[in-house]
């Protein structure tokens, strides 16, 4: 058992320590006393706030009681830590790095943020993985990038991953992510979101003395549809769809209960639809740009008119980081764009898009001629559209992309990748 000193201070005097236990996350009050009244009561609430929201020790640093005391002394109670957060995440285990969201957060990580710790990154490379996605970042870093062939089913792999790179902390992308495969193809959904999710728990569980953060990453999708009405907030109860969607849930109330149960340090965030560079070519944006491009029916489910909230991907990757950095422990995040758009209006935006980037030969019409409206899906929700208010105001992350420029940007980066995304093959 790990025990570590908080101290509560106020301006140059030291008034009382707290003990606070790593393990469990109980915090004993004997030293914990004020020299006056109004300082018992502060040191009392902190104690209070500690022992009702399951803080562990780098979940303190959240805490910024400043204040007024009553007779008008001016009373500031700041929480130092011994050691911040962000500098204990020094061995950070990425599930899922090569695929979509994953390889674009390790790219942030290493070439913007200014990580200064290594990046472990286990992946199964199923079809959506593709480690070439990285080949430059392990060129460029390779103190700072490891990857490892891993599945995280397989919970031996993951054990000796763990021995191996002492990991301290976990962002975990892996995942089984195509709605229509989920409807096809549930089993896989199942093993990978569900059981490779309770193993890097277990796996966090067993290690969680020298654990600091487990992230999980989810979606919006767990909430089910909305009408024309509302939006989700953290507090939306759960109603997933598909089986994809309900594998999520199921991995997010496991989450959430090895925090509570255990007072693991967790966060959670749920993300709206990504879209920008890497993401695999089965995904609506990326499918969009390969037929126009290519000339090919460009397939629209239903009416075209279900809408989604679209965010651009280094924009989710920022907030992940800021959720990881400052986020309270055991909280949950919603991440949106602010962006909602009826499918059809997106297609038709990529298709003028390319048009005005690409002329048009003589003889053809504008992209948007090659629309073809299919079957709905079964079960397809009709309206996602996500409050991220919490995440702004708390933690002061706002989406920097517009749908526009994102948009530009992401077929940019397909264009000069052609090849990745098999448009010219
Ligand atoms: N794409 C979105 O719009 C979106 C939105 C919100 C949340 N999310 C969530 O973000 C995460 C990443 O999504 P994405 O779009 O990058 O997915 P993706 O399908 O592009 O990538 C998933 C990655 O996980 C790997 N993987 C799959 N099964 C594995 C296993 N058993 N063990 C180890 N690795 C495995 C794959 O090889 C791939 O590299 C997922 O958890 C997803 O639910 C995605």
């Amino acid at each position: 058992m790990k025990i570590l000193d908080v101290f509560v201070v106020m301006p140059n005097h030291v008034h009382g320590i707290i003990i606070i236990n790593k393990t469990n996350g109980s915090a004993d009050t004997t030293s914990a006393t004020g020299n006056t009244d109004v300082e018992t009561q502060y040191f009392a609430s902190l104690l209070r706030i500690i022992r009702n929201e399951h803080y562990l020790l780098n979940q303190i640093r959240n805490i910024h009681l400043i204040s007024q005391s009553k007779n008008g002394i001016p009373y500031t109670i700041k929480i130092i830590l011994v050691q911040e957060c962000e500098e204990l995440m020094k061995n950070i285990l990425v599930t899922g790095g090569c695929g979509f969201i994953g390889t674009n957060f390790i790219r942030y990580l290493l070439l913007e943020a200014g990580f200064t710790g290594k990046i472990i990154n286990a992946d199964k490379l199923t079809y959506a993985g593709n480690p070439q996605n990285l080949c430059d970042i392990a060129e460029k870093f390779p103190k700072q990038y490891i990857f490892v062939k891993a599945d995280i089913s397989d919970i031996k792999a993951i054990s000796s991953i763990f021995a191996d790179h002492k990991i301290d902390t976990i962002c975990h992308f892996a995942a089984e992510s195509h709605v229509d495969r989920s409807i096809t193809q549930p089993g896989a959904f199942i093993k990978t979101n569900i059981i490779g999710t309770y193993n890097l728990l277990e796996l966090f569980r067993k290690n969680s003395d020298k654990m600091v953060l487990f992230h999980h990453v989810s979606t919006d999708e767990v909430y089910g549809s909305l009408g024309n009405e509302g939006f989700f907030t953290e507090n939306t109860a759960y109603k997933p769809s598909s089986p994809y969607s309900a594998s999520k849930a199921s991995s997010d109330h496991l989450v959430r209960a090895y925090s509570i149960t255990y007072g693991l340090p967790v966060t959670i965030s749920n993300s709206s639809n990504n879209y920008g560079p890497y993401q695999f070519p089965e995904k609506l944006v990326p499918v969009i740009i390969r037929n126009a491009l290519r000339r090919k029916p460009i397939p629209v489910y239903g009416d075209g008119q279900n809408i989604r909230d679209w965010l651009f991907v280094k924009d989710h990757c920022k907030a992940i980081w800021t959720v990881m950095q400052k986020g309270v422990r055991g909280k949950t995040y919603n991440i949106g764009g602010a962006c909602e758009k009826q499918n059809i209006h997106v297609v038709k935006t990529i298709c003028n898009i390319l048009d005005d980037m690409i002329p048009l030969v003589s003889g053809k019409g504008p992209r948007t001629d090659l629309i073809t409206f299919v079957k709905d899906r079964p079960g397809h929700d009709r309206r996602y559209g996500i409050d991220f208010s919490k995440l702004k105001n708390e933690l002061a992350w706002t989406p920097k992309e517009s749908f526009e420029t994102g948009m530009k940007k992401t077929i940019e980066w397909y264009l000069a990748n052609q090849r990745w995304a098999g448009i010219n093959s």
